[in-house]
């Protein structure tokens, strides 16, 4: 069965000191024992992740990732960070292709499947996004969109690669607007995801294959998504910053409910 996970995804947010108060609130606060076998993810800015390792330290179900990656393993990349270094702080995932990435820094699709593999070759599990713009859900064109994004980013990899992979849904609209997808909406993505992975891989694979949501996710709205039968979990923003927030949220996952 696949995991449920919810990742924080800090964005370019926090001081180093308020970036420490916020993974000790998190680490303090959480009722690990609650979690099953859910995940809790967190992705702070690059600057903060030795700290917030430190301080997430022999925490079973907690994982620390980093927010983007370069392709190469090394060399003359002014301002780059690559998968190893993550890994070599003791990150295990990376969150590749976010929007803000493709929408203010130019990523492609092919340029996020050269991310894709550097992650999994440095064992980093890649937290794939994918989601339309207003206009191409306006258009609704949103399946061919999110369609051609997974196909591109992640359909190159051999089958034991790609199950490592977490895929994340992310309608661009509904980022930091306060615009949440509908239940509804977010399923119907969802269901398309899992489809086109069983389609290029198998059936069980998409099984296992967690699909996250994210965008304006909140205490107040998700559980109605997290209920939904192809929604995994969660890629939270905006709520991932505050501490009462973003444990509501990971309580809201069906198996930490009470
Ligand atoms: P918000 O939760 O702030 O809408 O951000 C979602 C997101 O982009 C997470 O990666």
């Amino acid at each position: 069965m696949r995991t449920p996970i919810v990742a924080g995804n800090w964005k370019m947010n926090t001081s180093l000191a308020e970036g420490v108060a916020l993974a000790q609130g998190i680490v303090s606060e959480l009722n690990i024992a609650r979690l099953g076998k859910a995940d809790v993810v967190l992705a702070p800015p690059f600057t903060h992740l030795y700290r917030v390792a430190e301080i997430m330290a022999n925490k079973p179900k907690l994982h620390l990732a980093g927010q983007n990656c370069h392709a190469a393993e090394s060399g003359a990349f002014t301002g780059e960070v690559a998968a190893g270094m993550l890994r070599s702080l003791g990150a295990s995932y990376v969150i590749l292709g976010h929007s803000e990435r493709r929408q203010l820094f130019g990523e492609t699709d092919a340029g996020v499947a050269e991310k894709v593999e550097a992650a999994l070759a440095q064992n980093l599990r890649p937290i794939v996004c994918v989601g339309e713009k207003l206009e191409e859900r306006e258009a609704d064109e949103q399946e061919i969109v999110v369609q051609k994004q997974l196909t591109q980013a992640c359909f190159g990899l051999s089958e034991d690669d790609f199950r490592r992979v977490v895929l994340a849904y992310e309608p661009v609209w509904a980022i930091g607007t306060g615009k949440t997808a509908s239940p509804e909406q977010a399923q119907e993505i969802h269901a398309l995801l899992r489809k086109a992975v069983a389609k290029r891989y198998s059936d069980a694979v998409a099984e296992n294959t967690s699909i996250l949501y994210g965008g304006s996710v909140k205490p107040s709205n998700a559980e109605e998504l997290f209920d939904q039968p192809d929604i995994d979990g969660g890629l939270i923003g905006g709520a991932s910053l505050k501490v009462e927030d973003f444990l509501a949220i990971v309580y809201a996952l069906p198996v930490a409910r009470r």
